[in-house]
């Protein structure tokens, strides 16, 4: 009895030293604040380009020159840009030159971007294909070739050379460079970039240390004990004491002075990292089975992460069908994201690339593919340099209302994540391909038929389950109020162009 009696006072009188600890801690530190957040730097922004940047633009030998679906899909189309030339010979004198060739050779450039072409005697470049055509350049001559409209030129020299250049949005080029995160990755989680994460990697690795310390330090003693006391001839059982006050009394204050200090840098932190800052950039999240989209202030629509270096970036996030997870690692930002519900990730990057960004909550048979785009890249989260954010706005904002209504429609098919489902070269996925299916009659679940015409796409757009196909589950998300006209109008034009 007197035994229970002094265990149950030392239990009771640690709990209640802790508990008043941690009180008095969290009061110390008082409620959430936003005072306590950093606050957005001036940028030096440099005046927004109209379409595209030279700055950005550069020749890189080595570019995947596979992706040139773009580039032969415009023929056909009435559209008036589509028969404007893609490829503009240009003065050299006070071009600003993104690169320059004098052989053939791999690349890529930004849209809008000037190369110079030098050719030596002997090796001059013709074009390969149709929509390659302006691309020429006699040996022995210089012209400069400026390269206006996306896709992928292939062309070749007399010699048998082949070379292809492939013209981008300058910030699809920067959603295109490797992934900062991937590169020589190792045991240890990337670098941060984000401000308040060297708080919570502090943490961390100090919770890492401490755990290895006491795991080496009991599982040695354990060790130890085993062989030392271990059961031999002639070897008694060493008697064991009752209780030993001085010890009983270090093992409970020390790890309890250590748990407080856990307690307190954990709770000062947590506070910063659940608090976003009152000024930041404020970017809608959308999720669902398979893709993001992002929506910025503009109304900017993307399926990768565009945002500003050194300015608070605040996400509000919302689910269009099951559970998903926003995870960008180098910010060590992970947060639910739920339907019918808004939920919050904040983060302060610090330094301009291309990073990782997954979905880290299992949501169905795509969850590992979510964001996934055509040319099978993922999604990714781009940090711009200073200026970058807004030109990319401006640029993407301007480029959406002139695209004629085809590549408006290929565009779509990518960044709204049609591509998760549905292919366009005549392969079944989680939904029919859209491949040569335009015109046709095609079966529906309860038996009936229906022509596929440009009221069952758009039904089908709005309303995925009134006339579900056999043998693809009806799991389609609505996209009522997601798509304007023009942009309904975009899809079907796409899918009437993949005969
Ligand atoms: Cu979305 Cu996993």
């Amino acid at each position: 009895m007197k035994r229970f009696l002094r265990y149950t006072a030392t239990t009771t009188v640690t709990a209640a030293v802790a508990l008043g600890l941690a009180t008095l801690i969290s009061g110390v530190l008082g409620s959430p604040s936003a005072d306590a957040q950093p606050q957005p730097q001036p940028q030096t922004a440099p005046p927004p380009a109209p379409t595209s940047n030279p700055g950005a633009a550069s020749i890189v030998p080595g570019a995947e020159a596979g992706s040139g679906s773009a580039a032969g899909s415009g023929a056909g189309s009435a559209a008036p840009e589509a028969a404007k030339p893609s490829i503009v010979e240009v003065p050299c004198d006070g071009a600003t030159l993104a690169s320059s060739f004098n052989g053939v050779v791999d690349g890529e450039i930004a849209t809008g971007g000037v190369v110079k072409f030098t050719m030596p005697p002997g090796v001059g470049v013709i074009p390969d294909n149709a929509s390659s055509a302006g691309l020429e350049v006699k040996a022995g001559e210089t012209h400069c070739l400026r390269f206006d409209k996306d896709g992928t030129f292939l062309y070749h020299s007399p010699a048998n050379q082949h070379g292809a250049i492939t013209a981008r949005q300058w910030y699809d080029i920067l959603v295109n460079k490797q992934v900062e995160d991937l590169k020589g990755g190792n045991f240890w989680m990337p670098k941060a970039v984000n401000l308040t994460a060297d708080e919570s990697d502090l943490m961390y690795y100090a919770t890492l240390g401490l755990s290895a310390f006491f795991f080496f330090g009991i599982a040695g003693a354990i060790v130890y004990f085993v062989i030392k006391y271990r059961h031999r001839p002639g070897h008694k059982p060493e008697p064991s004491p009752a209780h030993n006050d001085a010890l009983e009394i270090t093992w409970t204050v020390i790890p309890t002075i250590l748990c407080v200090f856990l307690f307190y840098y954990g709770w000062n932190t947590y506070v910063r990292v659940v608090t976003p800052p009152t000024k930041a950039v404020e970017i809608n999240v959308l999720a669902w089975r398979w893709n993001w989209q992002f929506t910025h202030s503009n109304g900017v629509q993307d399926s990768d992460l565009h945002v500003p270096v050194n300015t608070p970036v605040r996400l509000v996030m919302t689910s269009k069908d099951v559970l998903h997870s926003f995870y960008a690692p180098v910010m060590r930002v992970k947060q639910d994201i739920i339907p019918r519900r808004y939920t919050y990730a904040w983060f302060f990057p610090t330094k301009p690339g291309t990073y990782r960004l997954t979905c880290a909550e299992y949501c169905g048979t795509n969850h590992s593919q979510m964001g996934i785009t055509n040319d099978g890249r993922r999604a990714v989260l781009v940090v711009h340099e200073p200026g970058g954010y807004e030109r990319y706005l401006a640029d993407k904002a301007a480029l959406s209302t002139q695209l004629p209504p085809e590549q408006l429609g290929k565009m779509l098919y990518e960044k709204k994540g049609c591509n998760a489902c549905h292919t366009v070269d005549g392969t079944p996925r989680v939904g029919p391909s859209w491949k040569g299916v335009f015109g046709t009659v095609v079966p529906l679940s309860d038996g009936s038929q229906v022509k596929m015409d440009e009221n069952y796409i758009t039904e089908s757009m709005l309303f995925p389950q009134a006339k579900s196909r056999p043998g693809f589950p009806p799991s389609m998300p609505s996209f009522q109020g997601q798509l304007k006209e023009r942009e309904i109008a975009g899809i079907i034009a796409y899918i009437k162009s993949l005969k």
